[in-house]
């Protein structure tokens, strides 16, 4: 038996929902490429082709912009719960309890994708509080007429976001919905695998990807920007964070080993909201770094990855760097459902080996003789 540390290149099931090239650097999502999804489309639209296979019709995205737009409103004693703790505590922590809280008042049968897009259009609503509330600021209620995207800007700055900011916002959404077996996703497959319910399946997805090596990346790459200062501190930084053994987050990937393709559309993003937002001299920063970033660790396949700019974006877009992993989340969630969906039609226990190497047959030794 071989031991796969990390099931680094273990498939664990065969899926249609997304392929990564990571050698070229592509990203497909139900056979459509990102960069004609993030040019064309919309979260909506994309949360559609993930869960059903196909793009919707015309009428078939309204009806589904209405259910989702009926499912916003998130429960008083939720949103009053998100009030209570969310001053002091990890945003991540703060969602996966609401989520987990959700999931006590829904029954437990029932079709997996309506209770995913349950659970992703409340999410945003308890993001937005969350952020709201960290700002001692009240809460704004969701605007049925709005689309997802633009919603959850209105929820955050209680009015109504620019053009500009819905599309980065809607863009960011659509590019961070599903990446194939990434590790929250594998998560939730392992708790999906006994059957448990998909409430637990989401708790155990934002639990995994909040971890910095994850989803917490975005705020720790954009606190990389905000601690080096200036254009011209970035080589010294970089170089004496990577000699000291630390990492550089928003870099490297175990499956993009060139730019992660997201992360080149981010950039564009990046570019044009920090313009706009007087963040021109943070862009410069994630741009030297990203220069310098490729020059010592490009010829080892180490490259930005979607956690390299989506932070600028999001703190652009008016997020605190603590609330970006759940940004993440409200987006990973509708392919952490569609794979669940995916594995329970052909359901198998997750359930892998350990090679022993410890002693055996010991003798057991009364405690006063030890
Ligand atoms: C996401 O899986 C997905 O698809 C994830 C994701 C998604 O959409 O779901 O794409 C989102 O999580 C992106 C990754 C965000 N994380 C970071 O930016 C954190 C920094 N990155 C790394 O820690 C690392 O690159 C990982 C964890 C992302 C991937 O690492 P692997 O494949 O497990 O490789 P490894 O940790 O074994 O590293 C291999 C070598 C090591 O050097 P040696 O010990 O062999 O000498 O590469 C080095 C590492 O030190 N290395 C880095 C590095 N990433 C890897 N060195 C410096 N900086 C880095 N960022």
């Amino acid at each position: 038996m071989e031991l796969k540390k990390g099931l680094e290149d273990v498939a664990i099931k065969e899926t249609s929902i997304t392929f990564i090239d990571g050698e070229l650097g592509r990203l497909y999502y139900r056979g459509y490429s990102v960069y004609d999804l993030a040019s064309f489309s919309n979260f909506e639209e994309v949360a559609y082709l993930i869960w059903y296979g196909k793009l919707p019709t015309r009428k078939e995205l309204e009806d589904f912009r209405k259910l989702m737009a009926e499912e916003r409103k998130v429960p008083d004693h939720i949103s009053s719960f998100v009030r209570q703790v969310s001053r002091n505590a990890n945003p991540m922590d703060v969602l996966r309890t609401a989520v987990s809280m959700m999931g006590l008042e829904d029954s437990r049968d029932g079709d997996t994708i309506q209770k995913a897009i349950k659970i992703t259009s409340k999410m945003p609503t308890i993001v937005a509080q969350i952020q709201r509330t960290r700002r001692g600021q009240d809460l704004v209620e969701p605007d049925p007429n709005l689309s997802h995207a633009e919603n959850f800007l209105f929820m955050l700055h209680g009015e109504k976001p620019s053009s500009t900011d819905v599309r980065s916002m809607d863009v960011s959404l659509t590019l961070h919905v599903d990446h194939e077996m990434n590790a929250s996703t594998f998560a939730c497959l392992v708790v999906a695998s006994t059957l448990s319910d998909i409430y637990s399946s989401v708790v155990a997805g934002i639990s995994a990807l909040k971890g910095p090596l994850h989803g917490g990346a975005n705020s720790e790459a954009l606190k990389q920007f905000l601690e080096i200062g200036s254009p011209d501190n970035v080589e010294k930084y970089v170089l004496s964070r990577l000699s000291s053994g630390q990492r550089l987050m928003g870099f490297g990937h175990r499956v993009y080993k060139t730019m992660d393709p997201r992360a080149k559309i981010l950039r564009e993003y990046a570019k044009q909201l920090s313009t706009e937002k007087g963040l021109g001299e943070l862009f410069e920063i994630a741009q030297r770094v990203e220069e310098i970033g490729i020059k010592i660790l490009g010829n080892r396949g180490i490259y930005p990855n979607v956690d390299f700019y989506s932070g600028l974006v999001f703190y652009a877009l008016g997020f605190d760097p603590d609330v970006f992993p759940t940004i993440f989340a409200s987006a990973r969630v509708v392919g952490w459902t569609a794979h669940v969906d995916e594995y329970l039609k052909d359901n198998k226990l997750i359930r892998p080996k350990a090679i022993y190497v410890g002693d055996l047959g010991r003798r057991y030794v009364p405690i006063d003789e030890r």
